[in-house]
């Protein structure tokens, strides 16, 4: 097939490139910053200019390129920094699932492509009650914290217009699997505590799984939501201290709550105390998906024992060796 990736030169997008010209498909890569082309011509894409949010763009790019599938994967996140005002932070990723979406479908529609796939998330948007685990067809939080309101919406939009139109959404855990992830440095600093009770719970998954799951999206007839996250959703009392040890840091602090809400803002501590889990159980059974790495705990060390600390200081050996072996 001839398949058209939006945000291939990003996190996700360049593991997946790869993974798609082995499956035996062409790829035409979109990136939006000056050097990205290099580096899709490097991953034996072709890279073509593209800023989603000029609709007239999309349609020629879409039209201009004849895929035969898209996967929608561009997200505005690299300088994400501040989650306190989680909204404002999540605005341009926010326009491109929404607007960004609204125009690569219309697109698809004129050009008839029918296979669509795009980039959604699965972690702390269920419902902060009963259990610690949901599927897909577990509901949504229906009052999420202020903070979050807009990019819940805007997911929640992805999620319904893709599928309206015969698409998969790929609901995805927090990403990791490569030695600039978000958490790392936090964690290296001693910046990311443990809040309460640390009771939150955190699906991950690691990048090269997260593409897999794409590519056998993309050859997977009829329209659905997939959570694509690992095998163990757990609290953040449970995982924080592993990925500290892998990272050679210092255990985390422990916060209270409400300081962390103050500091932090009530989206991180929300998801720090209550935020739940997603399972993987149909993406596994519809999609034939199988993991490299089905927890965190080997998927941390793959992604960062090798990597020396910012102060220049190893990850631990016996924890590289014990958390390998779980
Ligand atoms: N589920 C998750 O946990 C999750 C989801 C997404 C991202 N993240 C994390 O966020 C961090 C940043 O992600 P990233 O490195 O992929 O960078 P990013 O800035 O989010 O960019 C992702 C892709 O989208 C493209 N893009 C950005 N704005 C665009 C626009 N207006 N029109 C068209 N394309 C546009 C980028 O192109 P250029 O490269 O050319 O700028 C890139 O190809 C990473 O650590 C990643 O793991 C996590």
């Amino acid at each position: 097939m001839r398949v058209l990736v939006t945000g291939a030169s990003g996190a996700i997008g360049t593991r997946l490139v790869p993974q798609l010209i082995d499956a035996g498909h062409h790829v035409i890569g979109t990136f939006r910053s000056p050097g990205s082309a290099e580096r899709l011509r490097a991953l034996a894409a072709e890279p073509v200019a593209l800023d989603l949010l000029d609709a007239d763009a999309v349609r020629n790019a879409v039209l201009a390129s004849e895929p035969d599938a898209i996967v929608h994967q561009a997200t505005a996140l690299a300088n994400l920094r501040d989650l306190k005002n989680f909204d404002r932070s999540f605005a341009e990723t926010n326009r491109l699932r929404t607007e960004g979406t609204d125009a690569l479908l219309a697109a698809a529609r004129e050009a008839g492509v029918s296979r669509f796939v795009a980039q959604s998330y699965a972690s702390a948007r269920y419902a902060r009650d009963g259990g610690p685990v949901k599927t897909e067809d577990d509901p949504l939080d229906p009052t999420p914290v202020p903070a979050t309101r807009e990019t819940w919406a805007a997911l929640r939009y992805l999620d319904e217009t893709v599928t309206g139109a015969g698409g998969i959404a790929l609901r995805y855990g927090t990403f990791y699997g490569a030695s600039n992830d978000g958490l790392v440095w936090p964690v290296r600093k001693r910046q990311f505590p443990i809040v309460g009770k640390g009771g939150g719970v955190w699906s991950f998954i690691h990048l090269d799984d997260a593409a897999a799951a794409a590519v056998l999206a993309l050859e997977h007839d009829g329209a659905g939501i997939y959570n694509i996250v690992d095998d163990e959703p757990a609290p953040l009392r449970e995982w924080l201290p592993v990925l500290a040890e892998v990272l050679g840091a210092k255990p985390p602090r422990r916060v209270p709550a409400w300081l962390a809400r103050m500091f932090a803002g009530e989206a991180a501590a929300m998801m720090a105390t209550e935020g739940r889990g997603a399972s993987n159980a149909k993406a596994k059974r519809e999609l034939g998906w199988e993991l490299r790495y089905p927890s965190w705990r080997q998927g941390f060390v793959a992604a960062y024992a090798a990597t020396a600390t910012s102060d220049g200081s190893q990850p631990h050996r016996a924890a590289r060796a014990r958390h390998s072996q779980a």
